[in-house]
Parts: C-alpha cells; structure tokens; sequence
C-alpha cells in the first residue's frame, strides 16, 4: 500500500509541478514580451513608460506600463509570484520523493563516489543553497554592474557546479541536481530579490516617499537572468528520461552548450518583440550547439569505456537473454523481484526473447552508448558483456 501512495504521489506532484511550472514560464514570457514591445506615445500619463494593445479571447487589452508607480495607487494590484513558489515547492516535493527516497538507486553511484543515502541528501540540499548564495554574492558584487560579465561569470559558475555534481552524484543525480539548482535560483530571485523589491515600493509610494529607483533595476537584472535561463532549466527536467543527454561522459559540457541555445533562442525573441530586427544568427549558434550535443554524447558513457561494437562478431542471441535476464529482468520484469521495485520502472520488461528484442535500440542508449542501466551499475554488468550488448545491439539494428 506504501508503495502505491509514494507512485501516486510521485504522479500526482509531477502534475502540479508541471502546471504550475507552465504558469510561472508563461506569465514570465507573457510579461517579457510585453516589456519589449511597449511603445511611447503623446498623451500617455507623465509616469508611463509605454503602452501596448493586445487582442485575445475576444476583447481589446490596453497595457500601460508605469516605471516606477502610477500618480495613485490602485486599490487591488495582482501579484505574480504564487507560479514561481508553487513551482519551486513542488519541484522540491519531488526531488523528495523521486530522488531522496531512492537516492540509492537515482542520486548514489559508488564508481562516483561512495556515499551513503544521508550524505548524498545532505549533500543536494547544501549545495543548493550555497549555489544560491555564490550566485546572489555575484550578482551584488560589482561585476553585477556589469551585465556582459556577470553573464559570463554565472555561465562558468553554472557550469563548472554541473561538473562538480558529475563528481560527487550518479551521472543522473547530478544532472537533476544541476536543474534543481537553476530552478532553486529562479525561485530564489522572485522571493529574495523581485519581490521584496517591489514590496519596499509600494510602501514607499504609499507612504509618500520617493522609492529608490535601485529596487527595480535589481529586480529587473534578476528577472532577465530567469528569462535566459527557463529554456535550459526545461531542458534538463525533461533529460532524465534521455541518457544519450546525462549518462553520457561529457554530460557538464552538453548542459553548457544547451545554456547557450537557451540563450541565444531567448535572445533571437527579446531582440524581435523590441522591434530591433531578427537576429537570424542565433539560430546559426543553436544548430551549431545541438550538433556538438549530440557528437558530445557519442563520446562514451559516464563510467567506463566507450563500447565499439565489433564488426563481423556472430551474436548468439541466447548470450544476449542470458545477460539481460540476470543483469536486468530482476527490475524489468511483469513482476519485478527487486527490493523495492513494484512494477517494471518505465513499463518496460525485458523478461521474454520478443521484448528484450523489442527493446534492442532502448537497450543500446541506456547500456552502451550511455552508462544509465542497470543504475549504479548496481548488477555488475561487466565490460565484456557490455560488448556483447553492443555488438547485438548493432546487428539487431541494422537487421529491421
Ligand atoms: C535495480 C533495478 C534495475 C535494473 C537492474 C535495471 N534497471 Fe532499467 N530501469 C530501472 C529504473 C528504476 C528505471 C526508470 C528510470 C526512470 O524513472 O526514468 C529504468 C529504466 C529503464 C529503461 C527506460 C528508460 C526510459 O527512461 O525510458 C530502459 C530501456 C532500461 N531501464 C533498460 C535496462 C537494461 C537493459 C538493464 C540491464 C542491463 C536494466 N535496465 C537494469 C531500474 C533497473
């Protein structure tokens, strides 16, 4: 019964987070889109700073925008934060209930580094939160008046983190860390920086005193950096499902080239709704990038050697059920014998001839091109029958 309230919550939770992830990325895009394409007209009120028309769902919108504040406050003004804390709240339940409570099986591989389930969790949450901190010291430091160079700071910094990670968690771990630590930051921005922010405002306004003009150009420094990084952050929450992506040896690199498509891509859109033209090049850059991706990925996996398959080598498929009933179908099976394991994880079994064959190309990603099966390498799947995998997995192939 346990096992199916923890399935469910899991479900139930990734939902959430989903949708609320999509209201927060779509107010923050909506917000951003409307930022670069107001415009200055006559007759506007003294503080506005620009005005927009919109059209949907059947009405006209006339969107003002006040720099500082309005002449009068308006009596009900609508926040936007909830998204963003309900996103990060739910992201950090399931952490929890994906990760810290299999951290043996997700976070933990003893050929990275032999931790036990304690300090692996330990380990996530405090690096989450002194990622936040160096980040924010950077950002107040004086490099944050420089935007160009906080960039690049924060670039190598998010990066060299993903490398860090890959040294201490299972390649898979670590790559859901490094997206638990970008979402951590976004999140951080709207609660620390945003929105106090625009609290001491209003109450300044309300007050009757000049509010400093510091709190919003603070705020607006750290709502571009969450604009710049929302379409890498996707990335990654949707890569553990992609081993080629985080199992792979040189998965800290992939995450850097994918930080620069999420980049340029924003910036080929924020150049566009201001009215500055159609920087086409940037999507130069983003084929560029996805192509180094995906040679990156055919490097090796995470541990171990990259796996060849040899050419002209005869597989006797029952060599290949053999292996991949005593290294896989204990999880992978109608009724998994592993502790632990109540259905087959993914749905896929591999306990019969015509599925393990089904499965040949899943097979490959996941045990030769990339180290993510069997996890942890937890049924010492060893090297020779790795190659054996490989050079069925090959043959198989080019056999449908
Ligand atoms: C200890 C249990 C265990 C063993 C042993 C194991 N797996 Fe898995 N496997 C899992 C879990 C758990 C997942 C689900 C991962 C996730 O949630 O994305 C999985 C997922 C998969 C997937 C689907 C990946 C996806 O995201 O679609 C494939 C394919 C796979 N395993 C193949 C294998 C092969 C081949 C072996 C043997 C070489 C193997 N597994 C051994 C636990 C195991």
């Amino acid at each position: 019964m346990q096992d199916i309230l923890i399935i469910w919550a899991e479900n139930f939770i990734r939902w959430l987070h989903v949708i609320a992830g999509v209201c927060w990325i779509g107010s923050s895009f909506y917000f951003m889109h409307l930022d670069y394409s107001l415009k200055k007209r006559p007759g506007l009120p003294e503080e506005a700073n620009g005005e927009a028309w919109q059209v949907h769902g059947g009405g006209f919108y006339n969107m003002v925008k006040y720099l500082v504040a309005p002449a009068r406050m308006p009596d009900e003004l609508t926040w936007f934060k909830w998204e963003a804390y309900a996103t990060w709240f739910s992201g950090l339940a399931l952490l929890t209930v994906v990760y810290y409570f299999s951290a043996s099986l997700y976070m933990i591989d003893p050929r990275v580094m032999a931790l036990t389930p304690a300090t692996a969790i330990g380990l996530s949450v405090a690096t989450l939160i002194a990622g936040w901190v160096v980040y924010d010291l950077l950002c107040r430091s004086p490099l944050g008046e420089n935007e160009m160079g906080l960039s690049l700071v924060g670039f190598v910094f998010i990066v060299a983190c993903a490398w860090g990670f890959t040294q201490i968690f299972s390649p898979r771990g670590a790559y859901m860390q490094i997206g638990a630590l970008i979402g951590t930051i976004m999140a951080a921005n709207v609660l620390m920086v945003i929105i106090p922010g625009q609290r001491k405002v209003v109450a300044d306004l309300i007050a009757g005193r000049t509010p400093d003009a510091n709190h919003g150009k603070r705020g607006k420094q750290r709502s571009t950096h969450n604009n710049y990084l929302t379409l890498p952050v996707i990335f990654v929450m949707i890569s553990n499902h992609y081993p080629l992506a985080y199992a792979t040896r040189y998965s800290w690199v992939i995450l850097a080239l994918v930080l620069i498509m999420g980049a340029v891509i924003r910036h080929f859109y924020n150049t566009r709704h201001k009215g500055l033209g159609d920087p086409w090049w940037t999507w130069g850059v983003t084929v560029a990038c996805a192509i180094g991706v995906i040679w990156l990925s055919t490097l090796g996996p995470a541990n171990g050697k990259r796996t060849e398959p040899a050419t002209g080598a005869a597989v006797k498929f029952a060599a290949v059920e053999e292996i991949v009933t005593s290294r896989c179908s204990m999880c992978h099976a109608e009724e998994p014998v592993w502790d632990g394991i109540k259905v087959a994880p993914k749905g896929v079994m591999l306990d019969t001839p015509e599925r393990i064959r089904l499965h040949a190309r899943e097979i490959a990603a996941n045990v030769v091109w990339s180290s993510a099966m069997p996890p942890s390498n937890i049924t010492d799947l060893s090297d020779d029958e790795r190659q054996i995998l490989a050079n069925w997995a090959a043959g198989a192939r080019s056999l449908r």
